[in-house]
């Protein structure tokens, strides 16, 4: 990403280059930490449609936002989705557009999505062996998830996974996941469960801390990547013998929060200032075609103004976050 100063800043001394755009709350995996009842319906408003979408973008763009992620739910239960990535990567300022997916479709859009101007998918999967995997997920067809992932390597995009650090997984899945990153040229993240408000009693059973990991990695000659000014809050390691990379996101490390560099739209078309702060500040009035822009600008500077130095969650504090379809991580 070139070098540059964002018009979008806080009073903390961050600066904002990246968003996470929603574009949808429906998901139709039920993975236990998150949906484990499935997804489940409730009256409100409609998702934004594309032509808000590309009003959002503009405007993020205009305030220096240089690359885009978009997220769910599950962003490709969306008809538009290739049209979303398309008016995101045609946007004059996005550098980067990102999409993280539970992968159930990637295989069968991921050429799409590439013509479309996509560069890096995120791909969850929280276990290789296709057992575990459905017993978190609900969903039995790990094998295509892995297809969609080769094709998306053989079309050059940067691919990571994203597993979440459930009890029982560096006894079950680290050793794997090692092996597999050996000879695939991809970028493994572990994210340290978070939590939510839906999952008070799940998250005590199963919640294990990123530490104990970056111990084992170190011992078997992984190194700690220096981390670069515009990084996002993961620790990255590498090993010379290895094509892939390890990643730990640790949300509850001391720091975790100064290195934030994103922002939030939820499908809903509302602002949310952190993954846990907030209710959300609705964007949507201003989102008319008949508006240029500039009252969006406005409030979208004005609005980081209230973003605080960080989460509660020490505190037990999870904020609006029920669970992370809501907003997409
Ligand atoms: N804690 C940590 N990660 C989570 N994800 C979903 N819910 C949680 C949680 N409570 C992950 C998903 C996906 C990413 C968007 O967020 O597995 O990879
Ligand atoms: Fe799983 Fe993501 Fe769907 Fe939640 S939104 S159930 S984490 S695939």
């Amino acid at each position: 990403m070139t070098h540059f100063e964002p018009a979008l800043r806080d009073r903390h001394g961050r600066r904002f280059s990246y968003l996470r755009l929603s574009i949808t709350d429906v998901c139709n995996f039920r993975c236990n930490y998150c949906l484990p009842d499935g997804y489940q319906k409730t009256a409100g408003p409609e998702p934004l449609q594309l032509a808000e979408i590309e009003q959002v973008i503009g405007s993020f763009a205009r305030l220096g936002t240089r690359k885009i992620r978009i997220t769910g739910g599950e962003p490709s239960v969306r008809r538009d989705v290739t049209d979303v990535i398309r008016v995101a990567a045609n946007t004059p300022g996005i550098e980067q557009v990102a999409i993280t997916t539970n992968g159930y479709k990637l295989a069968a859009l991921v050429d799409d999505w590439a013509a479309a101007g996509l560069q890096q998918v995120n791909l969850s999967i929280d276990s290789l062996d296709a057992q575990r995997f459905e017993d978190i997920t609900g969903y039995k067809h790990l094998d295509r998830i892995l297809a969609g992932l080769d094709r998306a390597l053989e079309l050059g995009l940067k691919v990571k996974v994203n597993a979440v650090l459930l009890k029982g997984f560096q006894q079950n899945e680290l050793g794997e996941f090692l092996d597999w990153v050996k000879h695939k040229p991809v970028a493994v993240r572990f994210i340290e469960l978070m939590q939510t408000g839906d999952q008070p009693v799940f998250f005590s059973e199963n919640h294990v801390r990123a530490e104990a990991i970056r111990q084992q990695l170190i011992d078997s000659g992984w190194s700690e990547k220096a981390r670069g000014l515009h990084d996002g809050p993961a620790q990255e390691f590498e090993h010379p013998q290895y094509a892939g990379r390890i990643g730990l996101i640790a949300p509850y490390s001391k720091d975790f929060c100064s290195s934030c560099n994103r922002l939030r739209i939820s499908s809903m078309g509302k602002l949310h200032l952190c993954l846990f702060g907030d209710q959300g500040h609705d964007l949507r009035p201003l989102l008319q075609s008949q508006n240029d822009g500039s009252q969006l600008d406005q409030a979208l500077l004005s609005l980081l103004g209230m973003k605080t130095e960080t989460h509660y969650l020490h505190d037990g504090d999870t904020g609006a976050t029920r669970h992370f379809a809501m907003l997409g991580g």
